[in-house]
């Protein structure tokens, strides 16, 4: 049933990025060439699905949020180009292709990156469309720009490669998982309930709901990279431990962190539970927990 309807959002959010996206065909090509590269070469699309379920758990219709949905998918594209430059992680492979710079080269990376943040943001402000949905939109923005700027994802990002080599500080790890990745994830659930005008104890709700989910999400990352495999991950396992990155695995080793997400996810399924009593945030949960991709 989970798996049924991740497949058909993906599908639906994936037609909607390619025809928002600018055409190649459209000044400056290469750079729209490269936009559309990192972004339609697949991925998960979790963002705009936790943006569409937010707005469906506060009682909104999540078609009427598709497009603004899809700004946060540009928004972390953009994240993985910069993460992947060698500058930062220097990875080779992401979403089962070769990454963008390896391709394109350094410079485009970057500024499609900066394009991808541009025009995501771009999105936010202007879908839906009509003055009514205003005030929402304006709130959207401000949440997401909060959440990854420099106190989210960018400081997450620094302090991310800042702690490579360090002493394992379990307090550091927990700063930089929740900065870095589940402020953002938090933000896509919140600001699709906000567009459903959402009452405050919701938007709270949901709101620490998807930071711990968001950390149960990167501590799964952190746990695939010991022990994915290429084929199924899409990109290069092994790279954490390579960079002597602050992940879970390192602070408490690969066992304690798989048993330590499992008890995340029961805890996230039974809070998910009263949340969405549809049972699909629960099953999603629980999908998220256990995935090896
Ligand atoms: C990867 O995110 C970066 C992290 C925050 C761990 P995803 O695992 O959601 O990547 P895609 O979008 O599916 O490629
Ligand atoms: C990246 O974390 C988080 C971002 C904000 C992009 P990672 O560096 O662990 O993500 P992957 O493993 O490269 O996808
Ligand atoms: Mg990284
Ligand atoms: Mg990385
Ligand atoms: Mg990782």
């Amino acid at each position: 049933m989970i798996e049924l309807f991740l497949q058909e959002e993906r599908q639906r959010i994936d037609r909607a990025l390619d025809e928002l996206l600018p055409a190649e065909e459209a000044w400056p090509s290469d750079l729209h060439r490269a936009m559309r590269y990192a972004v339609l070469a697949g991925g998960k699309r979790l963002r705009p699905i936790l943006f569409r379920l937010g707005h469906r758990i506060a009682g909104g219709n999540p078609d009427e949020v598709l497009a603004a949905a899809c700004g946060v998918e540009l928004i972390h594209t953009y994240s993985l180009v910069h993460d992947d430059l060698p500058a930062m992680d220097n990875d080779s492979l992401r979403r089962g292709k070769p990454t963008l710079h390896v391709v394109f080269g350094e410079a485009l990376a970057i500024l499609a990156g900066d394009a991808l943040l541009t025009e995501g943001f771009r999105w936010l402000a202007s879908y839906p469309p009509g003055e009514g949905w205003a005030p929402l939109r304006a709130e959207v923005c401000r949440r997401i720009a909060e959440a990854v700027g420099s106190t989210g994802m960018a400081g997450g990002q620094v302090e991310d490669l800042a702690a490579a080599g360090a002493p394992p500080e379990e307090a550091r790890l927990r700063r930089i998982h929740e900065a870095k990745t589940a402020r953002f994830m938090a933000a896509c659930l919140v600001c699709g309930a906000v567009l459903a005008s959402a009452p405050e104890e919701l938007v709270a709700a949901l709101e620490s709901f998807g930071l711990r989910l968001g950390i149960a999400f990167q501590v799964a990352d952190d746990i695939l990279d010991v022990t994915g495999t290429p084929e199924d991950l899409g990109k290069s396992p092994g790279k954490d431990d390579a960079q002597v990155k602050l992940t879970f695995p390192r602070v408490f080793g690969l066992e304690k962190s798989q048993h330590l997400l499992a008890e995340m996810g029961k805890a996230l399924c039974y809070e998910a539970n009263r949340l969405d009593p549809s049972g699909l945030l629960g099953e999603l949960v629980t999908f998220l927990c256990r995935r090896r991709a």
